[in-house]
């Protein structure tokens, strides 16, 4: 018989993650997501190749499952019986998953309003002890590290290295199915974990002669929330993209890393760009992302327009559903219902046929 389909991140890539024998194999089917070639904004760029690699397809709809899986992982073996996050949604959904799964305790630490529905909705629906941060992401993650110095509760933000080490997996899935790494990887940045753990993976990758080349690192973070972009810190961090809606990354040293190492770029989106790509995205491709999701492509098509898009091929990360943010997808798109009495005839009109 040949292997199950989605072994989960522990079992299909436990030679290059810290595992031990005494690691509990948990998984929830993360990891091994599709890789799609474009079709329409393929042609726009101009580009040979553009894929999507589709995060939104873990198990709870962002690429934060990867990582989140070792962490709890490595903190059961480590004798830790709760787990604490702060997070702008996605990290908490993931995190409040693993633990349900596992029988612990997920305590999360939102910043107040403008976490997208969805991903609260999960939090709520796996269990977790919520808690709303009179402040920022920013606020919130310096008040969960301050938690754990005198609790005995494990961290599972992307400060944890066992959540890189997860989320690194993703640079070896691509360079196995395209059987080199890219030309360049467009990837969105907020607390910038995740643009630190692909490059990790992918300088793996080119040791262990999985990859020939080492792409390009090409970072987006929001207009309004560009601390990297900017050189320092943003105070009030504002933008549509509420994922990566963070003034100061906890990531940053190693963002800069990754982007000077590899020949890259961090650059900012705007909202206007971020949710015309996230509309381009649905309408033309078929995909339907998160708006963080879409600054990776709003990014490509900014570095296009400016003429400063080096073609070759490509691989845009898309890092979680648009299911997780049914607010935006409302308020940002032409809604166009047509109401028909329950009737052949009133159905046709409606149809046009
Ligand atoms: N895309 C999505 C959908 C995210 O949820 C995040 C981060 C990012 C991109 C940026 O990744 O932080 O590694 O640079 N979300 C975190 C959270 C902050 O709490 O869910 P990053």
């Amino acid at each position: 018989m040949t292997e199950p389909h989605r072994r989960g991140v522990l079992a299909r890539w436990a030679e290059v993650l810290p595992l031990t024998p005494q690691t509990p194999r948990i998984t929830l089917g993360e990891g091994e997501t599709p890789l799609v070639r474009s079709v329409a904004i393929e042609r726009e760029l101009g580009l040979d190749e553009l894929w999507f690699k589709l995060e939104s397809s873990n198990p709870t709809g962002s690429f934060k499952d990867r990582g989140m899986v070792v962490a709890v992982a490595k903190a059961i073996e480590r004798g830790s019986k709760a787990v604490l996050c702060a997070s702008t949604g996605n990290t908490s959904a993931s995190a409040a998953a693993y633990a349900a799964h596992c029988g612990i305790e997920a305590s999360i630490l939102v910043p107040e309003g403008r976490v997208a529905a969805g991903k609260l909705a999960q939090a709520v629906a796996f269990g977790a002890r919520i808690v709303e941060v009179e402040g920022s992401f920013d606020d919130a993650l310096r008040l969960a590290l301050e938690v754990v110095e005198t609790q005995p509760i494990a961290l599972v933000n992307s400060v944890n290295p066992d959540r890189i080490e997860g989320q690194k997996t993703a640079a070896y899935e691509i360079c196995e199915t395209l059987t080199d790494a890219p030309d360049a990887l467009a990837i969105p940045v907020g607390n910038a974990g995740n643009i630190t753990a692909y490059w990790k993976g992918f300088v793996e990758c080119a040791a262990l002669d999985y990859a020939s080349l080492h792409p390009r690192m090409l970072g987006f973070q929001a207009a309004g929330a560009a601390p990297i972009v900017q050189g320092a810190p943003v105070e009030n961090p504002q933008t549509v993209a509420t994922a990566i809606r963070i003034g100061k990354p906890a990531s940053w040293k190693t963002a800069e890393q990754a982007r000077d190492e590899s020949g890259g770029l961090i650059e900012a989106v705007t909202d206007e760009e971020i949710l015309d790509a996230y509309r381009l995205l649905a309408s033309k491709e078929g995909l339907f992302v998160e708006p963080a999701s879409a600054a990776s492509v709003a990014g490509l098509r900014k570095l296009n327009r400016a003429g400063a898009l080096q073609g070759g091929r490509i691989v845009a990360v898309l890092t979680g559903s648009g299911l997780k943010d049914p607010e935006t997808a409302k308020e940002h798109n032409a809604i166009d219902v047509v109401r028909a009495p329950a009737t052949l005839e009133g159905v046709q009109r409606a149809l046009g046929v």
